[in-house]
């Protein structure tokens, strides 16, 4: 605690939220409490349907017609942003204290600005750069999150670009104010292994510079690659949490034991991997 006044970057303690469903308000997250360090990578898995992106947009303060808040309270860096004393969402903390990677680039990137621009914007929300200033340091991050040419591909426009460098793109757009707290909903999925794990890398290295990460996924494998830490979800209860080791080698609940089995090669690969240390060596990258 020593660099900071409080513990937690992120904590969600006891969240509900009510969606509508056939005409009526029922709970889809159901008192969920996850606690997120600075610096570290929780990782918040479960089957599609269970509750995640509903939590991540939460703590955005995002709630899409027919999702709503019920009780339980979210805080930012020990500064709540909902909860009992800000139940319309306190939005302060947006850009420098918590940010968002989606998982479709489609929806964070305006199609019709060229995406240089796109990230100067998000840099001057927050910051107060000259254009020039700006400019130069949108060039840095995308130098950072491995955009190649990126004097030249400032220029392009969204559809100019393949997945991957889309995918770059919103997350140089993402840390461009250096957020305490970046939340990331599946931004892999729809990209190639290699590529997958490029992005991989630079998540870890956002979180290695103080950033604490919530990555929500449907995927183990890229859990055990990322995250120190994670949280199973279930028909929107947490029904598992804790360290990647000690999930992995003692899973407590028969779901988290059912993932583990439908991903074979993981147990072996994680039991590998503690005993050699390596999964603490968050530089060390799996071979071919
Ligand atoms: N805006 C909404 N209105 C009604 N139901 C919703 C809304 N958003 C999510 N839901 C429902 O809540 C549940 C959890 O959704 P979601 O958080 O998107 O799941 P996940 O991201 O884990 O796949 C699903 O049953 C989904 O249909
Ligand atoms: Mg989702």
């Amino acid at each position: 605690m020593t660099a900071h006044d409080y513990e937690y970057a992120l904590e969600i303690v006891d969240l509900t939220i009510d969606v509508d469903k056939h005409g009526e308000r029922v709970p889809a997250v159901k008192g969920l409490t996850i606690r997120v360090r600075p610096g570290e990578s929780h990782g918040l898995v479960g089957e599609s349907g269970s509750g995640k992106s509903l939590t991540l947009r939460a703590v955005m303060g995002l709630f899409s017609k027919g999702a709503h808040y019920r009780s339980g309270l979210i805080r930012i860096c020990g500064h709540e942003v909902l909860g009992p004393d800000a139940p319309n969402y306190d939005s302060s903390m947006r850009g420098k204290g918590v940010s968002m990677v989606f998982q479709e680039p489609a929806v964070a990137l305006n199609p019709i600005m060229k995406v240089g621009w796109q990230i100067v914007d998000a840099l001057r929300e927050q910051e107060h750069l000259s254009r020039a200033a700006a400019r130069s340091r949108a060039i840095e991050l995308m130098t950072s999150v491995g955009i190649t040419n990126p004097e030249d591909r400032f220029d392009s426009y969204p559809f100019e670009l393949s997945g991957g460098m889309r995918q770059r793109v919103m997350i140089a757009a993402a840390i461009a104010c250096k957020p305490k707290v970046l939340l990331c909903d599946e931004p892999t999925t729809a990209l190639d292994v290699t590529i997958q794990r490029q992005i991989l890398d630079i998540f870890r290295s956002v979180a290695d510079s103080g950033t604490a990460l919530l990555y929500v996924t449907h995927d183990l494998a890229v859990v055990s690659q990322l995250c120190e830490t994670l949280s199973v979800i279930y028909h929107g209860s947490i029904v598992e949490d804790g360290t990647l080791r000690d999930v992995f080698d003692t899973p407590q609940d028969d779901y988290t034991r059912q993932l583990l089995s439908s991903t074979p090669y993981l147990k072996g690969a994680m039991r590998a991997a503690t005993n050699t240390g390596a999964i603490d060596d968050k530089t060390s990258e799996k071979g071919d």
